[in-house]
């Protein structure tokens, strides 16, 4: 089993011409709400293409559909609980080029408190993973109870921030990182070649298995003795919002049913291009019929 203690977020959605410019007043030409947080995307995602995740978060009581939501797709959501605070959200900005930019508002995503980390080292079993992303709070702790109790420890540092640098990364079992992650870790500049960004994160963390993704460039994967890559799917972006959560997701499922990295990488890349023709977060993560379709065309 994987548990995921992740957000989950309410996303506001705005279609708009340009990404709005400071001291700019600019009028939307669409807007939704739709299920969104970096931690239940990744959950919703591992559901969709047939993995076992028990979700653990924090929602707003007057939000209580996202989490039936989440049930519907498959995931145990015994450890989402529904609390008298706001939902953690998001404001996404989302243009016509498909460029996005989004305010993060936390809310009841950082109302973690020791008791649940107790909790959740009481209730998973060994051999169990645990995934991570940045947008809760308490990971120190975290990352000290779940290393102490031999979890796989997989991290998604995004939103990324200095805090980050200050976590003991080498417990982790797998880290997927983008090009900005990636650059902030190794102290590089983002705009730096593949291959400096791998041996620079390689140096970083020299045991600990790494994803880089890299959007059009493709995706890699990093350990301390294989190296793969994976081409990204030529297609046109309409909204690249989730498309990394999708990646995770996708990745991790593939991962518990014992796939080798080559088909972890080629399922998650696919299901990632199939997420950015379609607008929304959740909205837009496919199934794993339809990605196996778009793999295996007949
Ligand atoms: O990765 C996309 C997600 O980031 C959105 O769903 C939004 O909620 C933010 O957490």
């Amino acid at each position: 089993m994987l548990h995921n203690l992740g957000s989950i977020n309410l996303d506001h959605y705005y279609r708009v011409p340009h990404l709005v410019q400071p001291g700019e007043t600019l009028a939307s030409h669409g807007y939704h709400v739709g299920q969104g947080g970096k931690g239940a995307n990744q959950s919703l995602a591992m559901a969709l293409a047939g993995g076992r995740v028990c979700h653990w978060g924090r929602l707003g009581r007057q939000d209580s559909w996202v989490r039936e939501r989440m049930a519907d797709a498959g995931i145990d959501v015994s450890h989402i609980e529904l609390v008298d605070e706001p939902s953690g959200h998001a404001i996404i900005q989302v243009d016509d080029q498909g460029e996005n930019a989004i305010l993060l508002y936390p809310g009841a995503n950082h109302g973690f408190t020791r008791q649940h980390w107790e909790q959740l080292s009481h209730t998973v079993r060994d051999g169990d993973w645990l995934l991570l992303q940045n947008e809760c709070n308490g990971l120190p702790d975290l990352f000290h109870s779940a290393h102490a109790r031999g979890l796989h420890i997989a991290f998604n540092p995004a939103p990324m921030s200095d805090s980050v640098l200050e976590l003991p990364l080498e417990a982790c079992a797998l880290l997927f990182v983008n090009r900005g992650e990636a650059a902030w870790l190794t102290g590089l500049a983002e705009t730096s070649a593949s291959e400096i960004l791998l041996a620079g994160l390689l140096r970083r963390l020299p045991t600990t298995p790494t994803v880089l993704t890299l959007g059009a460039e493709g995706a890699w994967y990093q350990s301390a003795d294989e190296r793969h890559f994976q081409p990204a799917m030529p297609v046109q972006a309409v909204d690249t919002t989730g498309a990394g959560d999708t990646f995770i997701g996708y990745y991790l499922a593939a991962l518990q049913e014992g796939q080798s990295v080559t088909r972890c990488l080629r399922l998650a890349s696919q299901a990632a291009a199939i997420g950015i023709q379609r607008p929304g977060a959740a909205d837009s993560i496919p199934a794993r019929q339809e990605v196996e379709a778009r793999l295996n065309p007949q």
